[in-house]
């Protein structure tokens, strides 16, 4: 959040500091609402700037108390001071000299939890983006690296654990019941990474030893009395060091490793060179308290916190237009690393899921933006889906181009040319470029336009030459800001399958460049012909999701379940199989829409059976492949005109088909996915657990009966079980006893474990129909909500906004209401928090009229309220733009 409102950044204004940091030396004395932070700064004019120019530090709503250079006390008119900003005039022309600043803080009535705050009385910080600023002035921006050295002194029973960046150096007593410790980080950074943890916390300890030899002390701290529960990240992070060597050739660089979760923490985790934070949802873990799916959550992100030493902190960004350099490439790095400790075709199919859910309708809506933006007015408004995930689907399409040798390649000359320095989207392109001699200025307009391409597809196979003309079209639809849209490289994997399921080996292709199993499309229309085929093959395109787009191609039913049944590439054949179930859906959406009734294709149904009982494929396949597209999915697909009642009424009747019809598969399913014994959170076990659980929710279904499900709740040995079986119970059968019985029995054994009530809240929330917005406003009074915590407002108000979509999008637009009425509620505390929720409304103007209208109401009314955060400010304004 920044005080001077309506200020704009363009990435074509940027240019280096005048001043460079070479060391930073801190003192923090941690004293409550009297702490002091002292920094010490090494400064160097750089060469060419003009030597009357000042050094301009960034503040964010700062109490300076003293200011000294090179270690005399500043005269008042060398300096000026407001609370966002210090500028420091006659400074040395040449040479080092040294800048101290003391400023004083509160941290407990920090509650933007940005800069330095405390959690649960913990002290600990978050920096990125803008946060260092709100401890000290400084040149806060990632272009800037310095060394630093800090001293942390604090109470001895209140804050045992003095913790910051890099390797421990010293430590001691002080008078008073204090002592100190300090602590170096040799590899220069940016004051995005600095971090510092204060608090009396039970600890896990480890050890790693290096590829080249090193040891590193691996350290993980959590509350008392939880140190059981952070065992899994604990292997989870010995897993990433040795997977990050092996795979890419990268050491970690410090003598010790430290993880520390909080629980009120604004996003997932964060970085910190050695000293990464986690919000606690993504630490702790056992089989009582945490789901499969959480497992899964916490080894991803304890990669991908882990993979940013290398990719955002050794390389790091030279301002934060570079932001999806380090995001994207990191998550491509985490996707890749859970691809390989789980099944990759089930993980590609999650990760597709995901991306369609959340990236995509940011792409279709008004929050459109390209991986790399040239504006923003708020930076924390930009750790976006399409930053991340987009951005990882970039990463991937350069390994698709330049296949997994040439791909190697780029990323060691990357390492090679920009370690220890702040690139840019452009210096990691070239990487690719020099290594591998291949042209990708066209490929990089992915980074620089917004918006899905809709590739359109028209096959004609000619049976007298035997050959498959295949005609290609791209377009772009306009985004904010970007009407013109350029041609993109569009790299297309694809399979021709026989009639006997084998694959098609054409003798002769011509057309559009074709490499392997791969199609380049690099013009607006073009078409590949494949001759010498061996009959009619089925075409499948974009196997495993090759690049992020909207296919428009009218392939048969009958096709899609030919995919669905041979193709070799698992995604491809789950793809195939949700594109078939997914026209179905819209038809029963229309037809629900105009009060008809609802019949589904027998075909889809067989397909689906196919797939379930086809004991090859692995239970988390089946059951990803059972999951039909969500009310959501269908809301997106139809993309304008959207009733949500319709949608569900619609999905609705075809559950219901297909729960009969899959009965006896279910039935079977049920009992044969069982995992009787000790649990185990690996991916084999997991896969059945959810199969199991689709099966479940498909008998509920057929049997119109609560009991089974009510069933399962009181047997489960673990919250994976628990947790589907009470989705179930309180989705399927609202209000029933069942239902009741379950949610009470829940709350009485985990009502002093909030993140366990989380999920208690979530279910609730998402419990579709327009009653349950009542619901959710009367567990906002009970005592397992607090409007100050991170975790328990998503939990509750954003699984409502953004989970449920009949609830939410209630008729008489109440929820919308609601909605504004909690985002302005927790902007006056939190502007990141508040922002963030408010993007549930991004897809408003696709829905129908009389809710469209509802919504702008809402939206409206947030734009009018007065003193709005620039976090808020920034995403109304967008939304309604
Ligand atoms: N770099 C962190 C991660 O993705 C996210 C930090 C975002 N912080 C923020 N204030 N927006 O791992
Ligand atoms: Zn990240």
């Amino acid at each position: 959040m920044r005080t001077e409102t309506g200020q704009v950044f363009h990435l074509s204004d940027y240019r280096p500091t005048d001043f460079a940091i070479e060391t930073v030396s801190m003192t923090f004395r941690l004293a409550g609402a009297d702490t002091e932070v002292v920094s010490q700064m090494t400064l160097r004019r750089r060469d060419g700037v003009p030597t009357d120019a000042p050094l301009v530090l960034d503040g964010d709503a700062l109490q300076l108390v003293s200011l000294a250079i090179d270690n005399e006390t500043a005269e008042g008119q060398r300096y000026e001071v407001t609370p966002d900003r210090l500028t420091i005039h006659d400074l040395p022309a040449d040479g080092t000299f040294s800048v101290t600043v003391t400023t004083k803080l509160d941290p407990a009535a920090n509650t933007q939890l940005m800069g330095l705050y405390r959690s649960n009385g913990v002290y600990c910080t978050q920096c990125e983006a803008e946060g260092f600023r709100r401890i000290t002035y400084f040149l806060d921006r990632p272009d800037v690296l310095a060394v630093y050295t800090v001293r942390i002194e604090g109470d001895r029973s209140e804050t045992p654990l003095l913790l910051s960046n890099g390797n421990p150096v010293e430590a001691g007593a002080l008078d008073g019941n204090r002592h100190y410790a300090v602590w170096h980080d040799p590899h220069p950074k940016p004051s995005y990474l600095f971090a510092l943890v204060a608090g009396d916390l039970g600890v896990v300890d480890d050890v790693f030893t290096t590829a080249s030899g090193r040891s590193v002390d691996l350290k993980i701290y959590v509350e008392h009395g939880k140190e059981a529960r952070a065992a899994y990240a604990m292997d989870a992070l010995k897993r990433s060091m040795k997977w990050d060597e092996d795979v890419f050739g990268l050491e970690y660089d410090l003598d010790i490793f430290q993880i520390v979760a909080v629980s009120d923490f604004n996003m997932g985790a964060m970085e910190n060179k050695g000293l990464n934070v986690f919000n606690d949802k993504y630490v702790l873990a056992d089989p009582e308290t945490a789901t499969d799916a959480d497992y899964a959550n916490i080894e991803a992100i304890i990669a991908h916190e882990y993979f940013h030493n290398w990719t955002g902190n050794r390389i790091t960004c030279r301002d934060w237009f570079q932001l999806c350099l380090k995001e994207g490439l990191t998550v491509y790095r985490d996707h890749e690393f859970s691809a390989d400790m789980r099944s990759r075709p089930v993980k590609r199919i999650a990760e597709v899921r995901l991306l369609k859910a959340h990236q995509f309708p940011e792409d279709a809506g008004p929050l459109a933006h390209p991986p790399r933006p040239v504006t923003y007015s708020e930076i924390n408004n930009f750790y976006t889906a399409t930053v991340y995930e987009k951005g990882s689907e970039v990463v991937r399409m350069i390994a698709t181009i330049l296949g997994a040798e040439g791909f190697r390649k780029g990323m060691d000359l990357y390492f090679e040319r920009h370690d220890g320095e702040a690139a840019t989207i452009e210096d990691f392109v070239k990487s690719f470029e020099d290594a591998t001699g291949t042209d990708l200025a066209q490929f990089a307009i992915w980074y620089h336009q917004a918006g899905t391409p809709t590739v359109s597809v028209s096959v004609n196979y000619d049976q007298r030459s035997d050959s498959l003309t295949v005609d290609l079209e791209q377009s772009v639809a306009a985004t904010p800001g970007e009407s013109a849209k350029k041609i993109m490289h569009i790299p297309l994997r694809f399979g021709l399958l026989l009639e006997d399921g084998s694959e098609a080996e054409p003798a002769e292709v011509s057309g559009a460049r074709v490499d392997g199993d791969v199609i380049h499309l690099t013009e607006r229309r073009q078409s590949v012909v494949f001759k010498s085929l061996g009959g009619r093959p089925v075409l499948s395109l974009n196997r495993g999701f090759s690049a992020p787009i909207n296919l428009s191609f009218e392939q048969s039913s009958a096709d899609l379940a030919h995919i669905a049944k041979h193709e070799s590439d698992a995604f491809a054949r789950w793809q195939a199989l949700n594109e078939f179930a997914m026209r179905i859906l819209l038809d029963a959406a229309k037809l629900s829409r105009d009060g008809r009734t609802v019949a589904v294709d027998p075909d889809l149904i067989a397909a689906l059976i196919a797939s379930a009982s086809d004991e090859t494929l692995e239970p988390a396949f089946r059951a990803q492949a059972l999951s039909l597209p969500s009310e959501a999915d269908i809301a997106r697909e139809l993309g304008s005109n959207i009733d949500p009642d319709a949608i569900k009424r619609g999905r609705d009747a075809v559950l219901a088909a297909v729960a009969q019809a899959l009965k006896p598969v279910a039935e079977k399913l049920f009992d044969e996915m069982a995992t009787p014994g000790l649990f185990s959170p690996d991916a084999i076990s997991a896969g059945k657990r959810a199969l199991r659980a689709v099966a479940l929710s498909y008998l509920s279904i057929a049997e119109a009966d609560p009991k089974r499900a009510l069933g399962v709740f009181d047997e489960a040995d673990n919250m994976t079980d628990m947790a589907s079986a009470l989705q179930i119970l309180a989705h399927l059968f609202p209000g029933s006893a069942e239902a009741t019985q379950a949610l009470a029995a829940f709350e009485g054994r985990f009502g002093g474990d909030p993140l366990v009530i989380d999920k208690w809240l979530s279910i609730q929330a998402m419990a579709p129909g327009a009653d349950t917005l009542d619901h959710v406003k009367g567990l906002m009074e009970t005592r397992h909500f607090a409007l100050s915590n991170p975790n328990r407002v998503r939990a509750l108000i954003g699984a409502f906004a953004s989970g449920n979509p009949t609830g939410f999008n209630r008729e008489d637009g109440a929820g919308y209401g609601f909605l504004a009425d909690q985002v302005l509620a927790i902007d006056a505390r939190n502007p990141q928090l508040a922002a963030r929720l408010l993007t549930s409304m991004r897809s408003w103007r696709s829905l129908e009229a009389g809710r469209r209208e509802h919504a702008r109401a809402a939206l409206s009314r947030i734009a009018a309220a007065e003193g709005l955060s620039t976090d808020v400010s920034d995403i109304v304004k967008r939304t309604l733009a």
